[in-house]
């Protein structure tokens, strides 16, 4: 028998689970994703185990195509994983609760095209259960500081790409969340703008909140994150504080080339050749002959 409509309808309960520690943010357990089917699967993650900590700023490096992204939207609840565990504050990643606890700027930002940046930002903060004069106030305090002022009557198709950026960074950062993800939340900006994210960063981690950062800028990761790991073909092979790390004057670009390089180099699937791998081409494949031409009468030599 089909349930009541309004059984339907009513929210599905959400299991809750204590934190492992009140100080654990993030738990990841031996995270697999997989995208595709038989012989056009691609292993994103590959039994990842992770944590962050309250308080920290983390950072999680790694070339294109390792990964990073594919954590983030299964800490967000936007992937299914195919295996293994996720908690961000206890819960299962996607809970309503947790959007009121989390800040997030996507690697591609995409609003509705003909908001402009005042509603945006308004249903933003909406979406994440602000509302009155605390979002107005809110919405006002990042038009501000994010320099949007400038571009409010631009709907967000006419935004540039840094601008796009900025407002993608002032909706994360509205509601004052305990955890900021932020995949590449410096890629487009100019250096002013870089530096002001820099210190916004700084400031959200002095009020306790945790930042998770996705970054290929490796001075800024430097400058600013307390932990970092370096994933590569959908594992972390390298995590620790960045002190460690970087223990006897080394520098960031270093360890990371190393733990690629470590690793086999290329992007951790498939031969590890190509144009960044540091490693010859591979040879070219050898065609079939052409079949002889037959001219046109019209082309004929
Ligand atoms: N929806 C999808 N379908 C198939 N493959 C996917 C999908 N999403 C991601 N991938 C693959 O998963 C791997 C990891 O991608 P991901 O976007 O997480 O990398 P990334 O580390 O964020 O890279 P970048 O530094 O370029 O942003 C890549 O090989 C990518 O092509
Ligand atoms: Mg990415």
């Amino acid at each position: 028998m089909r349930p009541p409509l309004a059984e339907l309808a009513r929210p599905a309960k959400i299991e809750h689970e204590p934190p492992v520690s009140q100080d654990t943010i993030v738990e990841i357990t031996g995270l697999c994703q997989r995208f595709g089917r038989r012989a056009r699967t691609v292993t994103a993650l590959a039994g990842v185990d992770l944590t962050v900590r309250r308080g920290e700023i983390f950072g999680l490096l790694g070339r294109n195509g390792a990964g990073k992204t594919t954590l983030v939207k299964a800490l967000l609840g936007l992937l299914r994983p195919t295996s293994g565990t996720v908690r961000v504050f206890g819960r299962a990643p996607g809970a309503a609760e947790a959007r009121t606890d989390i800040g997030y700027s996507p690697e591609e930002p995409g609003f509705p095209r003909y908001l402009y940046p005042r509603q945006v930002l308004e249903l933003c903060g909406a979406l994440s259960g602000m509302s009155g004069a605390a979002l107005a106030a809110a919405v006002e305090r990042q038009l501000t500081s994010s320099e949007l002022q400038a571009v409010a009557g631009r709907q967000a198709r006419q935004l540039s790409k840094g601008m796009a950026q900025r407002l993608s960074l002032a909706q994360a950062f509205l509601h004052e969340p305990q955890l900021l993800i932020l995949d590449e939340p410096t890629a487009d900006l100019d250096p002013i703008g870089r530096r002001q994210v820099r210190d916004l960063i700084v400031a959200a981690r002095e009020r306790g909140a945790t930042v998770l950062l996705n970054s290929h800028l490796l001075s800024e990761v430097e400058r600013m994150c307390d932990r970092v790991a370096i994933i590569h073909g959908g594992r972390v092979m390298r995590e620790g504080a960045i002190d460690e790390l970087l223990a006897g004057d080394r520098e960031l670009e270093d360890v990371f080339i190393e733990v690629v390089e470590g690793a086999g180099g290329g992007t951790g699937y498939g031969p590890a050749r190509g144009w960044a791998s540091g490693l010859p081409p591979a040879p070219p494949t050898e065609l079939p002959p052409a079949p002889p031409t037959e001219h046109p009468p019209w082309l004929a030599p």
